[in-house]
């Protein structure tokens, strides 16, 4: 499974990267909104900073306006996943930049059928929002399990990017349900290093090794 980091943050994705743990990025307008930043700077530092994907949305809401800004922010860096809301417009803009090549990251999918139809406009990623869904008393995780019965039904290779991810025990699930992608808030990230049984071992094992007097170096 591919982590993404889920951060306008320049300085957070430079951090999460040098642990060789990043695939890519997504950004969203509330999140440049908390960068503080300028929208096309941030995305064109942060395209630099990873290989792989970095997910820039759309704001227009028609489909011409959609598609010119598709393709200006695909023209920031080759590794640019444009993000396209799941409306009618959203879909027809999907269809015409993945047609021209360009990676698309179908945003704010609720449903499987939403999924389906991402899927057949030619997605590169779809976004199911697991942690929105949680909040309103819906199983979120129970519609990643529907999208991945249905992409593997008719080998669809749109991948299922889990977003809107709250905690570890998500990212755990998703795993398990064969999601392509997490995009993971940077706490999150830092969050599954995490077991205090480590830490504990770890302390035995440096008293120990300091009881021996040797050095390896
Ligand atoms: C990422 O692509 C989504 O925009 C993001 O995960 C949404 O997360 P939120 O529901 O915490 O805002």
């Amino acid at each position: 499974m591919k982590f993404f980091v889920d951060t306008a943050d320049a300085q957070a994705i430079a951090q999460l990267a040098e642990t060789g743990l990043v695939d890519g990025v997504t950004t969203n307008p509330s999140l440049v909104r908390k960068s503080g930043r300028d929208f096309l700077d941030v995305v064109g530092e942060i395209a630099g900073l990873v290989d792989g994907p970095v997910s820039a949305e759309t704001v227009a809401t028609d489909h011409e306006t959609m598609l010119k800004e598709g393709r200006k922010l695909a023209g920031i860096a080759d590794n640019i996943a444009v993000k396209v809301p799941l409306t009618v417009d959203g879909l027809r803009t999907c269809k015409a930049l993945a047609d021209d090549g360009v990676m698309v990251n179908v945003t704010l999918c609720f449903s499987a059928n939403q999924a389906l139809l991402a899927a057949k406009a030619g997605a590169t990623f779809i976004s199911p929002f697991v942690g929105r869904l949680d909040d309103i008393g819906q199983d979120g995780m129970g519609l990643i399990e529907d999208i991945r019965t249905i992409y593997d039904n008719y080998l669809f290779e749109t991948q299922i990017l889990v977003a809107s991810v709250r905690h570890p025990v998500h990212v755990l699930d998703a795993a398990r349900l064969g999601a392509d992608v997490a995009t993971l808030p940077p706490a999150v990230i830092w969050k599954l290093f995490d077991h205090p049984l480590t830490d504990k071992g770890l302390a035995a094992f440096l008293d120990d090794w300091a009881a021996t007097g040797q050095s390896i170096l």
